[in-house]
């Protein structure tokens, strides 16, 4: 398999979409594998597409965590204030890095591009599948199946960070 040339500035490849992000709750992995598709673009994005990409991950995350929070608020999920405090620093993150950027630095553009891909795999199995369990066990009365592909090698997501991108000082 070939695989297309980083742009200048890229340190990673893009994050790619793998059963190993599947959790069950169709309309969150449906939103999931779309945040993929816009990290990717962000991180294969000449520099003079970063502005329109950024813009485009910063749209696709408000809608993303709003339609979380609005599940977690209106049915009472327990441990809803550090899922929304993580949505909220990465949105803070982004909004930074939106404003540097737009002063022409895109290095650290690019860094937040593969923070996200490093971020999203450890939230999405921690509190983003307590969220789906929560969810399918309210609708139908049950944990959800999860029916995956197996996965060859490269087909793992990258590693997870514990942590919510942030952007250096
Ligand atoms: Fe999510
Ligand atoms: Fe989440």
């Amino acid at each position: 398999m070939t695989t297309a040339p980083l742009p200048a500035g890229a340190t990673e490849a893009p994050l790619r979409w793998s059963d190993a992000l599947l959790l069950g709750f169709a309309p969150m992995d449906r939103c999931h594998a779309e945040f993929v598709d816009v990290v990717a673009a962000l991180q294969a994005a000449p520099d003079a597409e970063l502005p329109a990409r950024l813009a485009a991950v910063r749209a696709h995350l408000q809608s993303h965590f709003a339609q979380e929070d609005e599940w977690m608020t209106a049915t009472g999920f327990p441990a809803r204030e550090c899922h929304v405090g993580e949505h909220a620093a990465v949105l803070a993150s982004v909004a930074q890095v939106e404003v540097l950027l737009s002063r022409g630095d895109t290095a650290t553009c690019r860094r937040l591009a593969d923070e996200l891909a490093r971020w999203f795999p450890g939230h999405a199995d921690v509190m983003d599948a307590a969220l789906a369990h929560w969810m399918c066990k309210r609708r139908h009365g049950g944990k959800p199946l999860v029916f995956r592909r197996s996965l060859g090698a490269g087909g793992q997501p990258p590693a997870p960070s514990s942590k919510p991108p942030s952007i250096p000082r």
